[in-house]
Protein backbone atom coordinates (compact mmCIF):
# COMPACT_ATOMS: atom_id res chain seq x y z
CA UNK A 1 0.00 0.00 0.00
CA UNK A 2 1.78 3.57 -1.02
CA UNK A 3 1.91 6.20 1.56
CA UNK A 4 -0.48 8.87 1.63
CA UNK A 5 1.78 12.50 1.32
CA UNK A 6 -1.16 15.27 2.46
CA UNK A 7 0.46 19.03 0.24
CA UNK A 8 -0.97 21.62 2.07
CA UNK A 9 0.36 24.34 -0.17
CA UNK A 10 -3.43 25.53 -1.08
CA UNK A 11 -4.39 26.11 2.74
CA UNK A 12 -1.49 29.05 2.73
CA UNK A 13 -2.63 30.25 -0.89
CA UNK A 14 -5.73 31.11 1.06
CA UNK A 15 -3.73 32.81 3.76
CA UNK A 16 -1.95 34.41 1.34
CA UNK A 17 -4.94 35.46 -0.33
CA UNK A 18 -5.26 38.13 2.45
CA UNK A 19 -1.76 37.85 3.57
CA UNK A 20 -3.22 37.18 7.23
CA UNK A 21 -2.75 34.38 9.89
CA UNK A 22 -5.65 32.11 8.93
CA UNK A 23 -5.65 29.46 7.55
CA UNK A 24 -2.29 28.10 8.68
CA UNK A 25 -0.50 25.44 7.12
CA UNK A 26 0.81 24.37 10.05
CA UNK A 27 -2.52 23.53 12.19
CA UNK A 28 -3.97 22.06 8.58
CA UNK A 29 -0.97 19.53 8.77
CA UNK A 30 -2.05 18.25 12.43
CA UNK A 31 -5.69 17.92 10.92
CA UNK A 32 -3.72 15.78 8.23
CA UNK A 33 -2.34 13.51 10.33
CA UNK A 34 -4.84 13.31 12.57
CA UNK A 35 -6.58 11.94 9.53
CA UNK A 36 -3.99 9.62 8.91
CA UNK A 37 -1.86 11.45 6.46
CA UNK A 38 1.87 9.33 6.28
CA UNK A 39 3.78 12.42 5.05
CA UNK A 40 3.34 16.13 4.96
CA UNK A 41 4.01 17.85 1.67
CA UNK A 42 5.02 21.74 1.20
CA UNK A 43 6.69 23.55 -1.63
CA UNK A 44 8.51 26.53 -0.74
CA UNK A 45 8.62 28.25 -4.20
CA UNK A 46 10.91 30.90 -4.58
CA UNK A 47 8.61 33.78 -5.26
CA UNK A 48 6.74 33.06 -1.42
CA UNK A 49 3.19 32.49 -3.30
CA UNK A 50 1.58 30.04 -0.74
CA UNK A 51 4.09 28.71 1.82
CA UNK A 52 6.29 30.64 3.93
CA UNK A 53 9.75 30.28 5.48
CA UNK A 54 7.98 30.13 8.71
CA UNK A 55 6.03 27.66 7.75
CA UNK A 56 8.91 25.37 6.93
CA UNK A 57 10.37 26.14 10.07
CA UNK A 58 7.31 25.15 11.92
CA UNK A 59 6.24 22.77 10.32
CA UNK A 60 9.74 20.56 11.09
CA UNK A 61 9.27 20.92 14.65
CA UNK A 62 5.64 19.95 14.62
CA UNK A 63 4.87 16.99 11.92
CA UNK A 64 5.31 14.03 13.44
CA UNK A 65 5.10 11.79 10.58
CA UNK A 66 7.54 11.87 7.42
CA UNK A 67 8.35 15.95 5.74
CA UNK A 68 8.56 16.15 2.33
CA UNK A 69 10.30 19.57 1.36
CA UNK A 70 9.20 20.57 -2.27
CA UNK A 71 11.32 23.01 -4.03
CA UNK A 72 13.42 23.59 -7.10
CA UNK A 73 17.40 23.29 -7.28
CA UNK A 74 18.81 26.51 -6.53
CA UNK A 75 21.48 27.38 -4.05
CA UNK A 76 18.73 29.49 -1.96
CA UNK A 77 16.52 26.46 -1.60
CA UNK A 78 19.24 24.10 -0.86
CA UNK A 79 20.87 25.79 1.75
CA UNK A 80 17.17 26.96 3.35
CA UNK A 81 16.18 22.99 3.34
CA UNK A 82 19.52 22.02 4.54
CA UNK A 83 18.98 24.31 7.20
CA UNK A 84 14.82 22.58 8.10
CA UNK A 85 16.41 19.16 7.63
CA UNK A 86 13.07 17.53 6.43
CA UNK A 87 12.83 13.76 5.76
CA UNK A 88 13.07 14.25 2.37
CA UNK A 89 13.66 16.75 -0.09
CA UNK A 90 11.53 16.89 -3.55
CA UNK A 91 13.71 18.75 -6.49
CA UNK A 92 11.25 20.36 -9.05
CA UNK A 93 11.08 22.48 -12.22
CA UNK A 94 9.91 26.17 -11.16
CA UNK A 95 8.77 28.68 -13.66
CA UNK A 96 7.58 32.26 -12.50
CA UNK A 97 4.45 31.95 -14.74
CA UNK A 98 3.33 28.86 -14.05
CA UNK A 99 0.10 28.36 -12.09
CA UNK A 100 1.71 24.53 -10.69
CA UNK A 101 4.52 22.68 -11.27
CA UNK A 102 3.73 21.99 -14.94
CA UNK A 103 6.29 19.47 -16.08
CA UNK A 104 9.13 17.12 -14.67
CA UNK A 105 12.94 18.00 -13.80
CA UNK A 106 14.93 17.70 -16.82
CA UNK A 107 17.57 15.61 -15.25
CA UNK A 108 19.02 14.64 -18.15
CA UNK A 109 20.21 18.39 -19.07
CA UNK A 110 20.86 19.05 -15.87
CA UNK A 111 22.77 15.78 -14.80
CA UNK A 112 25.63 17.75 -12.97
CA UNK A 113 23.90 20.21 -11.10
CA UNK A 114 21.02 17.95 -9.91
CA UNK A 115 23.94 15.14 -8.74
CA UNK A 116 25.91 17.94 -6.64
CA UNK A 117 22.38 18.85 -5.13
CA UNK A 118 21.72 15.35 -4.45
CA UNK A 119 25.41 14.93 -3.06
CA UNK A 120 24.72 18.08 -0.71
CA UNK A 121 21.43 16.79 0.38
CA UNK A 122 22.64 13.14 1.45
CA UNK A 123 25.47 14.69 3.37
CA UNK A 124 23.17 16.86 5.36
CA UNK A 125 20.96 13.58 5.91
CA UNK A 126 18.51 13.84 3.79
CA UNK A 127 17.38 11.66 1.13
CA UNK A 128 15.90 12.82 -2.46
CA UNK A 129 13.53 12.78 -4.57
CA UNK A 130 13.29 13.90 -7.81
CA UNK A 131 10.07 15.39 -9.82
CA UNK A 132 10.33 13.71 -13.18
CA UNK A 133 8.13 12.82 -16.61
CA UNK A 134 7.46 9.65 -16.97
CA UNK A 135 10.32 8.48 -19.22
CA UNK A 136 13.16 6.01 -19.69
CA UNK A 137 15.85 8.78 -19.93
CA UNK A 138 14.50 10.77 -16.78
CA UNK A 139 14.43 7.96 -14.78
CA UNK A 140 17.84 6.47 -15.67
CA UNK A 141 19.04 9.96 -15.35
CA UNK A 142 18.05 10.64 -12.15
CA UNK A 143 19.43 7.23 -10.94
CA UNK A 144 22.60 8.24 -12.49
CA UNK A 145 22.13 11.33 -10.23
CA UNK A 146 21.96 9.61 -7.15
CA UNK A 147 18.17 10.08 -5.96
CA UNK A 148 16.98 7.74 -3.89
CA UNK A 149 13.62 7.53 -4.91
CA UNK A 150 11.74 9.42 -8.30
CA UNK A 151 7.93 10.81 -8.21
CA UNK A 152 6.45 9.99 -11.19
CA UNK A 153 4.69 13.05 -12.50
CA UNK A 154 0.37 11.83 -13.12
CA UNK A 155 -0.43 15.46 -14.70
CA UNK A 156 -0.70 13.32 -17.79
CA UNK A 157 -2.68 10.40 -16.77
CA UNK A 158 -4.67 13.04 -14.80
CA UNK A 159 -5.52 15.01 -17.87
CA UNK A 160 -6.37 12.30 -20.42
CA UNK A 161 -9.58 11.91 -21.21
CA UNK A 162 -11.70 8.67 -20.69
CA UNK A 163 -11.03 5.68 -22.43
CA UNK A 164 -9.03 4.66 -24.53
CA UNK A 165 -6.86 7.42 -24.02
CA UNK A 166 -6.79 6.96 -20.50
CA UNK A 167 -5.83 3.42 -20.73
CA UNK A 168 -3.00 4.05 -23.11
CA UNK A 169 -1.19 6.91 -21.20
CA UNK A 170 -1.89 3.86 -17.96
CA UNK A 171 -0.21 1.63 -19.56
CA UNK A 172 2.99 3.56 -20.24
CA UNK A 173 2.86 4.85 -16.96
CA UNK A 174 2.59 1.38 -15.64
CA UNK A 175 6.02 0.79 -17.59
CA UNK A 176 7.70 3.65 -16.52
CA UNK A 177 6.90 2.52 -12.36
CA UNK A 178 8.69 -0.37 -13.70
CA UNK A 179 11.68 1.27 -14.96
CA UNK A 180 12.01 3.24 -11.89
CA UNK A 181 12.12 0.21 -9.51
CA UNK A 182 14.61 -2.07 -12.12
CA UNK A 183 17.41 1.15 -11.30
CA UNK A 184 16.44 0.56 -7.47
CA UNK A 185 14.45 3.90 -6.85
CA UNK A 186 11.56 3.98 -4.81
CA UNK A 187 8.71 5.15 -6.93
CA UNK A 188 6.38 7.80 -6.06
CA UNK A 189 3.68 9.47 -8.15
CA UNK A 190 1.30 13.01 -8.13
CA UNK A 191 0.47 15.77 -9.49
CA UNK A 192 -3.44 15.85 -10.57
CA UNK A 193 -4.99 12.84 -8.68
CA UNK A 194 -8.26 13.65 -7.12
CA UNK A 195 -11.07 11.18 -5.65
CA UNK A 196 -12.19 10.24 -9.19
CA UNK A 197 -8.78 9.35 -10.35
CA UNK A 198 -6.59 8.02 -7.81
CA UNK A 199 -7.37 4.34 -7.39
CA UNK A 200 -5.74 3.02 -10.85
CA UNK A 201 -2.26 4.98 -9.66
CA UNK A 202 -2.76 4.21 -6.07
CA UNK A 203 -3.04 0.24 -7.14
CA UNK A 204 0.10 -0.11 -9.18
CA UNK A 205 1.66 -2.63 -7.09
CA UNK A 206 5.36 -0.95 -6.81
CA UNK A 207 3.44 2.12 -5.36
CA UNK A 208 5.15 3.56 -1.99
CA UNK A 209 3.63 7.34 -2.05
CA UNK A 210 1.28 9.39 -3.69
CA UNK A 211 1.44 13.02 -2.79
CA UNK A 212 -2.14 14.84 -3.32
CA UNK A 213 -2.84 18.37 -2.75
CA UNK A 214 -5.63 20.21 -4.66
CA UNK A 215 -8.40 17.99 -4.73
CA UNK A 216 -7.86 16.82 -0.98
CA UNK A 217 -7.90 20.59 0.19
CA UNK A 218 -10.70 21.18 -2.33
CA UNK A 219 -12.85 18.76 -0.42
CA UNK A 220 -11.74 20.11 2.86
CA UNK A 221 -13.29 22.99 2.23
CA UNK A 222 -17.02 21.82 0.85
CA UNK A 223 -17.13 19.24 3.62
CA UNK A 224 -16.09 21.52 6.15
CA UNK A 225 -18.47 24.59 5.03
CA UNK A 226 -21.52 23.52 6.90
CA UNK A 227 -20.12 23.62 10.34
CA UNK A 228 -18.17 26.34 9.60
CA UNK A 229 -21.66 28.24 8.64
CA UNK A 230 -23.34 26.59 11.18
CA UNK A 231 -20.81 28.18 13.88
CA UNK A 232 -20.92 31.33 12.81
CA UNK A 233 -24.30 31.27 12.74
CA UNK A 234 -24.76 30.69 15.99
CA UNK A 235 -22.65 33.77 16.87
CA UNK A 236 -24.93 35.99 15.09
CA UNK A 237 -28.23 35.08 16.03
CA UNK A 238 -27.52 34.31 19.52
CA UNK A 239 -28.71 37.05 21.85
CA UNK A 240 -26.58 36.30 24.90
CA UNK A 241 -23.82 38.31 25.81
N1 LIG B 1 3.82 16.54 -6.56
C1 LIG B 1 4.44 17.66 -6.99
C2 LIG B 1 5.88 17.57 -7.36
C3 LIG B 1 3.75 18.88 -7.06
O1 LIG B 1 4.40 19.99 -7.50
C4 LIG B 1 2.40 18.92 -6.68
C5 LIG B 1 1.67 20.22 -6.73
O2 LIG B 1 2.11 21.08 -5.75
C6 LIG B 1 1.81 17.74 -6.23
C7 LIG B 1 2.52 16.56 -6.21
C8 LIG B 1 0.38 17.72 -5.80
O3 LIG B 1 -0.40 17.97 -6.93
P1 LIG B 1 -1.96 18.28 -6.75
O4 LIG B 1 -2.06 19.54 -5.96
O5 LIG B 1 -2.45 18.39 -8.15
O6 LIG B 1 -2.53 17.11 -6.00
Amino acid sequence: MPRLGVNIDHVATVRQARRTFEPDPVWAAALAQLGGADAITFHLREDRRHIQDRDARVLKETVTVKLNFECACTKEMLDIAIDVKPTDVLLVPESRQEITTEGGLNVVAKQNDIRRAVDRLHQAGISVSLFVDPEVAQIAAAHAAGADSVELHTGSYALAKLNPERAEVLQSFRRACEVTVQHGLQLHAGHGLTYANVRAIALIPEMRELNIGHSIVSRAIMVGMSQAVREMKALVTTHEE
